[in-house]
């Protein structure tokens, strides 16, 4: 198989590195489509969707939809199609996110709404969302177009249930769980099952790799959510403490306000119920977060989900694939960028 290439002797290289390796010649078909793709004779959209796409990004769900057609030895061609499709969501969901989140800083420069405008970006976005249903239809099938449509609907609810959670001090972890299984873990097993219908597998198969996209997903959001704050800037790419200024209740402040004395309650709602901020707060709440554990414990809740995730791939027959797929779910614990 060409996209199979051989990984012996490269024990040192991550499990993400080790997949885009292996799928290195797919990827680049798939790169072929995305820069096709995002073609249009209104200028300011290539320009705006490769300001962000040539800044990189670590093509995660393309390569997840990839690998599980690989794994089953399905029909790249098709694949390619479906994994760029997965990355233009992606992408108009990164251009949206920003701008919702009035984010200044993307892929290691300026975001795209800092450049062009929060205007273009939502509207380049949604040329990018109608652009990934048209690479779908390609797949000629209905449950795959299913699949993907449905997807794209669940991001956008878990978009809108975030924003009427943020700066609610209130908000519960299952509430929490909720939000990021739409807005991240949906499209993650999404990707994955994708390649396993493609590959014409049986429900079990599907169920499987449906099952370990969300608990791989699900586990990648809390691991940013933790890196929101605790990470290295220039490593991370995005701004630290967008999280917070923003007020967004995600699983390190859920722990922080767990036995949280009076005090410290007026502090959180100060700062993330009123976004009433000063100098000095993102130093407070971190020490709040350290002294309740909070990061550790947000840390471990993702470890969890990792371990479901690798559990999710038992059905599967043993391969190289299968074994690269389950070290990705302990990687993307210690990621950090
Ligand atoms: C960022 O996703 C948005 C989240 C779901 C946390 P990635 O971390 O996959 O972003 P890129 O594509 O690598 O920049
Ligand atoms: C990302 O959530 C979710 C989507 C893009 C749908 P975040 O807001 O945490 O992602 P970053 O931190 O901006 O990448
Ligand atoms: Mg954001
Ligand atoms: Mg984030």
């Amino acid at each position: 198989m060409q996209h199979a290439k051989q990984i012996s002797g490269q024990a040192q290289r991550n499990p993400l590195e080790i997949l885009s390796d292996m799928l290195d010649c797919d990827m680049k078909e798939v790169n072929r489509l995305i820069l096709q793709n995002m073609q249009s004779d209104v200028p300011v959209i290539p320009k705006l969707a490769e300001y962000l796409i040539a800044a990189g990004g670590k093509r995660i769900r393309p390569l997840l939809t990839l690998a599980s057609t690989a794994l089953f030895d399905g029909p790249m061609d098709k694949s390619y199609h479906l994994a760029a499709a997965v990355e233009f969501i992606h992408t108009a969901t990164l251009l949206h996110d920003d701008v919702v989140d009035q984010s200044n800083e993307r892929r290691g420069q300026k975001a795209a709404n800092l450049i062009f405008g929060n205007q273009a970006s939502v509207l380049v976005g949604d040329f990018l969302f109608s652009k990934s249903f048209q690479m779908m239809v390609e797949s000629g099938s209905l449950e795959i177009l299913a699949i993907l449509s449905n997807a794209a609907a669940i991001i956008a609810q878990g978009e809108v249930l975030q924003l009427s959670t943020t700066n609610d001090i209130e908000t519960k972890m299952p509430v929490y769980l909720e939000v990021i299984e739409s807005k991240t873990a949906a499209l993650f097993a999404a990707s994955c099952e994708v390649g396993a219908v493609l590959s014409n597998q049986d429900q079990e198969i599907v169920t499987a790799m449906r099952d370990y996209g969300t608990k791989l997903g699900t586990a990648f959001q809390i691991i940013d959510d933790a890196l929101d704050y605790d990470a290295d800037q220039k490593t991370l790419g995005k701004e630290l403490g967008d999280d917070f200024r923003e007020g967004k209740i995600t699983a390190p402040i859920i722990f922080a306000l767990e036995n949280v004395d009076k005090e410290q309650r007026e502090f959180w709602r100060r700062t993330l119920g009123y976004k009433d901020q000063k100098n000095g707060d993102f130093e407070h709440a971190l020490a709040l977060i350290n002294a309740h554990d909070a990061l550790n414990k947000t840390i471990q809740l993702a470890k969890d989900y990792a371990v479901e995730a690798t559990k999710a791939l038992s059905p599967l027959p043993q391969s190289e694939m299968k074994t690269i797929l389950s070290d990705l779910t302990s990687y993307i614990i210690t990621r950090n960028f």
